[in-house]
């Protein structure tokens, strides 16, 4: 190959887009449905006995209010997702009626990209969400 092709070859891949992991903003979300939301995600809407676990803006509002900053969030969700810890939890009712979260495997920086994404707040919540937050938790509601 003469170096003329390989310079281009080169370009090539690098100017790819999804060559590389990038620090796209839609890494976050595209991980979570990889990763999280098979549990965290709607199925199962409000309905907690017809859930696997909570829904992922549970989470976050479990997890905001003590972690409000994106660096102690993203932290406090990477250490749970690689560890889980009940003298940790933020939703010990949570662990009594679904049982603590099983591992899953994700890598250190997908984990960060997913707790960032999950910190900005853009996430999907099941039907019913807003209003039972209202009901039952106005405290917490922001
Ligand atoms: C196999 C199902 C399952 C998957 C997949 C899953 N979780 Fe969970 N998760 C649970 C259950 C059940 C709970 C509630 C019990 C608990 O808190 O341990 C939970 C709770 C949590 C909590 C609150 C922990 C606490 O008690 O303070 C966080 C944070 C969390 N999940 C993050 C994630 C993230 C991020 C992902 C994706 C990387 C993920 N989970 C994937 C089942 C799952």
């Amino acid at each position: 190959m003469k170096n003329s092709q390989f310079f281009l070859l080169l370009a090539c891949i690098f100017l790819s887009p999804g060559a590389f992991a990038s620090d796209n903003e839609n890494d976050g979300e595209e991980l979570y449905k990889t990763h999280c939301s098979s549990c965290h995600g709607v199925a199962g809407g409000m309905d907690m006995s017809k859930r696997i676990a909570p829904p992922i803006a549970a989470v976050r509002m479990h997890y905001i209010g003590p972690y409000p900053d994106k660096a102690a969030f993203v932290s406090a969700i990477v250490n749970w997702v690689e560890k889980q810890d009940a003298r940790k939890s933020l939703m010990p009712g949570a662990i009594r009626r679904f049982n603590i979260m099983p591992p899953v495997k994700v890598a250190r920086e997908d984990a960060e990209k997913i707790a960032a994404y999950i910190h900005e707040g853009n996430i999907e919540k099941p039907a019913g969400f807003d209003e039972h937050v209202e009901e039952r938790h106005g405290k917490y509601r922001r």
